[in-house]
């Protein structure tokens, strides 16, 4: 397939783009799901254009420039005349263009102009006799159409009698509006169809489809009135005469649905400007509107200039559609996220291959529900089409089933909470955390009590909930507000476990800062960034005390990091409070605190909240310890005294002994520990020559910084 939108460069390219375009144009009117989105087709159609300009002697038949779109829909009922398409404008000094070469045409400057919503449906001719609706038909190739007389009834806006016994032709769109749409998707799917991708394919495909099981509500908007062989002759001279404007009164008063019932009613204008105000106003009411619209039509009102300008074999002369951006882009399915909300709501949440829509790029998309994705039957990897609109959150409107390869994977569905990993109620349609809106407390305490955080003993998950359930806790502060009374009546609580509780509570009071930074759940901060805030600053009182400017001298911390910690620590700042009048430590042993900045600067004294800490006045270590100036890599499992660490409390010995820990070995790298059943770490460092240290050597090299317990005080000072 040529690519939408290059250039094209010899004959070749040109026969591939036709076929490409031939293709497409005929997946559009036959209401199938085109491999080219609108965008990309106008695209190829603008560049075939533009080499036909070049080489008008090899233009093919076959041209979507040269002919009436469409040409693919066999038909058999005539048309009275042609249905013709539109010419496009795509900004406004293209818009000019057109008005000037309409003057041109006309003969002098038009001065009536009627503005309606270009509706993203079907044009269909419907055929009135002596005011009775007696037959339906697509537009086909433009000279001919489909007869879809079936579908009488179930078209709204479109009466099968007329308030008056005439007989004319109206012409206009069949389109889907968005409840339509959705509805019409239930029902499809409920009868084991495939969900249409769109509203517009969605009525193209029911006006086409004859004997199912099930009918779907459409909607018709009328934009164009004419006489038939039978007209009465007064009747046929009156509509020939008539402005563009003066016909749709009369379509609207014979009870047939115009634009004029709309937010976006027909218009006319006297003026170019006035045309592109009106413009203006239809584009920023059109992610609003119920029915999707793909640009706005721009006629000559007036019969005489109408006739004047003439028409083209493919399109009228004193009309032409000014597109408006695409809102519909094809692109990949990555990948599903379940994010939970306030309330405590699950859903998923589509990542895409990005994509430009409308200007700007687009990554991701909502998904609605779990009943949703399976409801389309979306997978991994699929194509999918993105609609977006305006401000709206862009949404997935279906697969493009026919782009799947084989390789797509079925989406996974979690089944626990993916915040706090509690059950999911899955009753409704909407999934919902059995926590609901204390799902985030859960979640965050549990943070705060695990292992690499504040290592709260006992304090399991099952336990908060039961915490939180009781309404004991509202904030990790209250954690150290728990009595006694208040545990032993909880279920399954007995003495034991309450003392058990309640001393790793008073433990968890003495864990390092960077331990409290860390449960705290500063917002782009995890472990070993929280311990190098806390190596920084020393004390809490001090870290409060920083602005942007000072955060950003803690390794890794850049210009946008710094101003949102900021941020985050000051509203945080009420439970910091809480938990400083708690007990809870606020130092990092073995800290120097950075110099005063300035002589009136943060001097060390204000701002640390009154707290002088352990680590305070100690001597530098982390300049000064065995692995000072030096980056170090642990693989493996460790042994011997280092048994018992976890690979968070490893980077914290290392940080401790004046080292930097990493997570990968490279040519930096000054020094490996690597434990049983080291792998790839380990061949990395042997090939880089990277130094190896066995759990045991390292252990006796960092010997005074080893089994620092709670608060992580070294035992050598
Ligand atoms: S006038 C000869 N008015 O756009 C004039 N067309 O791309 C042709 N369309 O085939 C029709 N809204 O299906 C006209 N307000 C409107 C329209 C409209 C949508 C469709 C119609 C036409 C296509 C051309």
């Amino acid at each position: 397939m040529t690519t939408p939108g290059a250039v094209i460069v010899d004959a070749v390219a040109y026969a591939q783009a036709i076929e490409d375009a031939v293709k497409a144009s005929a997946a559009y009117y036959a209401g199938g799901t085109s491999v080219l989105d609108d965008d990309a087709y106008d695209r190829l159609v603008r560049a075939i254009a533009a080499w036909e300009d070049e080489h008008p002697e090899q233009v093919l038949p076959d041209s979507p420039t040269g002919k009436v779109a469409g040409g693919a829909v066999e038909g058999d009922v005539p048309h009275t005349r042609p249905m013709l398409s539109l010419d496009n404008v795509f900004s406004a000094e293209e818009f000019t263009a057109w008005t000037a070469s309409l003057t041109r045409r006309v003969g002098h400057d038009v001065t009536a102009y009627s503005v309606e919503p270009k509706l993203d449906g079907l044009a269909i001719a419907a055929r009135y006799t002596r005011g009775r609706l007696t037959r339906l038909i697509t537009r086909g190739d433009g000279t001919a159409g489909e007869d879809v007389s079936h579908a009488i009834g179930t078209v709204e806006g479109l009466p099968e009698e007329l308030s008056e016994p005439v007989t004319v032709e109206v012409r206009g769109e069949v389109l889907m509006t968005t409840a339509q749409f959705e509805h019409a998707n239930e029902v499809r799917t409920a009868h084991g169809g495939a969900p249409f991708a769109n509203p517009r394919n969605a009525a193209a495909g029911t006006l086409r489809a004859r004997e199912r099981a099930y009918t779907v509500p459409m909607t018709f908007f009328g934009y164009g009135l004419l006489p038939v062989d039978d007209t009465e002759p007064a009747l046929a001279e009156l509509l020939e005469e008539s402005a563009h404007s003066d016909l749709m009164t009369r379509t609207g008063g014979y009870g047939v649905n115009t634009t004029a019932t709309t937010a976006v009613p027909g218009v006319t204008a006297s003026t170019a400007e006035e045309v592109l105000a009106r413009v203006a106003e239809i584009a920023g009411l059109r992610a609003s509107l119920p029915f999707g619209i793909d640009g706005i039509v721009v006629k000559a009102d007036l019969a005489a200039d109408q006739r004047a300008a003439g028409s083209g074999s493919r399109a009228p002369r004193w009309a032409t559609a000014y597109k408006l951006p695409a809102v519909e882009k094809i692109t990949r399915l990555l990948a599903v996220e379940w994010n939970v909300g306030r309330t405590g709501i699950i859903a998923p949440r589509a990542v895409l291959e990005p994509v430009r829509i409308d200007g700007s790029t687009i990554t991701y998309a909502t998904l609605h529900n779990a009943a949703d994705i399976t409801r389309r039957d979306l997978r991994l990897g699929d194509h999918v089409m993105v609609h977006r609109a305006g401000d709206v959150i862009p949404r997935i409107e279906a697969p493009v089933a026919h782009l799947r390869t084989g390789d797509e994977q079925p989406i996974v569905f979690p089944e626990a909470c993916p915040r706090c990993g509690s059950g999911i109620d899955t009753g409704e349609q909407r999934w919902r955390c059995v926590n609901g809106r204390d799902c985030h407390l859960v979640a965050s305490l549990s943070y705060a009590a695990g292992r690499d955080q504040l290592d709260i003993e006992g304090l399991g998950h099952t336990r908060v909930v039961q915490l939180v359930e009781a309404g004991l806790v509202t904030d990790l502060a209250g954690l150290f507000a728990l009595t006694r009374e208040q545990l032993l009546g909880l279920e399954r609580m007995g003495e034991t476990s309450t003392d058990n509780l309640l001393a790793a509570l008073a433990a968890a009071k003495k864990q390092p800062l960077s331990r409290v930074l860390c449960a705290l759940g500063v917002r782009g901060t995890g472990r070993s960034m929280s311990r190098r805030i806390a190596r920084h600053f020393a004390t809490m009182g001090l870290l409060r005390a920083a602005d942007a400017e000072a955060i950003q001298q803690v390794e890794g911390i850049g210009t946008e990091k710094a101003p949102s910690i900021v941020a985050e620590l000051a509203a945080l700042a009420p439970l910091i409070d809480r938990l400083v009048a708690a007990g809870v430590n606020m130092t990092e042993p073995g800290a120097t605190p950075p110099a005063p900045a300035t002589a009136d600067g943060t001097d060390g004294t204000d701002g640390t909240d009154g707290i002088v800490g352990e680590g305070e006045g100690a001597p530098a270590i982390a300049d000064a310890g065995p692995l000072a100036g030096m980056t170090v890599v642990v693989t493996g499992a460790m042994t011997g005294a280092l048994e018992k660490l976890s690979r968070n409390q490893m980077n914290e010995l290392i940080e401790r002994a004046g080292g930097r820990s990493s997570s990968s070995v490279s040519k930096k790298t000054s020094l490996v520990v690597a434990g049983e059943g080291a792998g790839s770490k380990r061949t990395k460092a042997e090939t880089l020559g990277v130094r190896l240290a066995a759990p045991d050597e390292f252990a006796a090299l960092v010997a005074d910084y080893v089994d620092a317990g709670p608060g992580g005080v070294p035992s050598a000072s």
